[in-house]
């Protein structure tokens, strides 16, 4: 059975508030995007789908992708302006014969080799599932005050991160719903944010929550590349 990953790099990172966009920044001489590709590379993973922001493809080409021999990345594609088009121009790249897709955030450098295993294990019988680790803050529900109003249960709260993985049809199928009726879920005020909540949302299909690592982290804030430098001196 044939996999593709797509990864994801085609943000502006504003929460970063950086010159460079976080997915190029250096984390020990080599860019926050290298790592998570570098890992697909040595996968089982048969293809990689690079999206980038429109003119972002070149240096792509020639300062991650050529440099560091990643043959797996079949196209650089250009995404779009909020993440689900990102994800649906991706989508439109993978072969048509991949049986699963690996969608992946290019700001999440740590995913490991165990974790793309345990997605493969978990898609072949769940059809759809999500890397994610138990929350470890109390999770406080407010009011458009900023009133404390309900309090979930803490061991059924759980972060959501990537990859989060699908059998190819199933995916295709939700994206292309999700395009066609974006304006009317965007005037029911119904955000889709992640990959998974367009499959429970447009398509009622159950999926698994399978638990990564505290480590996959998102680099989302400045404060996240000090916990990036870390993760890393502890790995080298
Ligand atoms: N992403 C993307 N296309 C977009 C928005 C996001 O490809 N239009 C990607 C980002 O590059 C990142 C991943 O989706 O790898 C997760 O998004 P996030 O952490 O929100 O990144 P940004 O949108 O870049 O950051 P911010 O929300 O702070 O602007
Ligand atoms: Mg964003």
């Amino acid at each position: 059975e044939k996999t593709a990953a797509v990864v994801l790099a085609a943000g502006k990172g504003k929460r970063m508030n950086s010159d460079v966009p976080k997915q190029f920044m250096l984390l020990r001489e080599k860019p926050v995007l290298y790592y998570s590709l570098q890992t697909f590379q040595d996968s089982f993973v048969d293809e990689i789908i690079l999206v980038t922001e429109k003119g972002e493809e070149e240096y792509c080409r020639k300062e991650i992708v050529d440099k560091y021999h990643l043959t797996k990345v079949k196209h650089i594609t250009a995404g779009g302006t909020e993440r689900y088009f990102s994800v649906a121009n991706g989508l439109e790249a993978v072969s048509e014969d991949c049986a699963y897709i690996f969608i992946h955030d290019g700001a999440r450098p740590f995913v490991t080799g165990q974790i793309i295993n345990d997605a493969l294990e978990n898609v072949r019988v769940h059809k759809a599932c999500v890397a994610a680790m138990p929350v470890k803050d109390t999770i406080k529900i407010a009011d458009d005050q900023d009133f404390a109003v309900s309090t979930p249960r803490r061991d059924l709260v759980w972060m959501m991160q990537t990859p989060q993985v699908f059998q190819a049809s199933l995916i295709r199928e939700a994206y292309r719903r999700l395009i066609k009726e974006e304006e009317k879920l965007r005037t029911e005020g119904i955000q889709i944010t992640d990959d998974a909540m367009a499959v429970e949302t447009l398509l009622h299909q159950p999926v698994k929550l399978f638990r990564a690592s505290y480590e996959n982290i998102k680099i989302t804030t400045p404060e996240d590349l000090v916990i990036a430098d870390g993760i890393l001196e502890k790995r080298v």
